[in-house]
């Protein structure tokens, strides 16, 4: 069982409170598919991804960024449970999509860096472990299914 700090929980929460879903989300999901190519493959049926430009102003992947992030929100308004949480979602990407589970830290990487952006002097290191600590927790929720 994970434990939360006060300040841990705060933090998660007041930065999911400040973003826009909208833009953090198609923006994360954006530089994962740019910066790590084969990420692409899981989503032939979002049409053109032929470039960073055609990436970045794809409609499907503008949605789906907003998909993940409100997927994520899930976790933050169930803190003590994220693994329960997220049982179904992980099954959904082991068996059906059949998502390499290495990939959740590369757009786990890529969220943070998308944050870190938003929040500028706000991110400070501690807010950051904050957020990597929440990050780990939902990625080790989403490998649970495979085997
Ligand atoms: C679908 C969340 C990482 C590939 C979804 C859905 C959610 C979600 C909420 C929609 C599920 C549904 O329709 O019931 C997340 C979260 C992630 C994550 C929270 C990690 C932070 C990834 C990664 C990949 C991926 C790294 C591939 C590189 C997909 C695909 C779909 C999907 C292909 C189906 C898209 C569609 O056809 O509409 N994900 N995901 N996910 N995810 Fe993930």
């Amino acid at each position: 069982m994970v434990v939360w700090t006060d300040f841990e929980r705060a933090t998660i929460q007041d930065i999911f409170s400040k973003i826009d879903y909208g833009v953090v989300g198609q923006a994360a999901l954006s530089r994962c598919l740019i910066v790590y190519p084969w990420t692409q493959r899981y989503f032939g049926s979002f049409g053109n991804l032929y470039n960073a430009a055609a990436i970045t102003s794809n409609p499907k992947v503008a949605a789906h960024g907003k998909v993940v992030m409100e997927g994520l929100e899930k976790a933050v308004k169930n803190l003590d449970n994220i693994k329960a949480t997220f049982a179904e979602l992980s099954t959904l990407h082991s068996e059906k999509l059949q998502v390499d589970p290495d990939n959740f830290k590369l757009l786990g990487d890529c969220l943070t860096i998308v944050v870190a952006a938003q929040l500028g002097k706000n991110f400070t290191p501690e807010v950051h472990a904050a957020f990597q600590k929440f990050l780990a927790v939902v990625v080790s929720s989403l490998r649970r299914q495979y085997y």
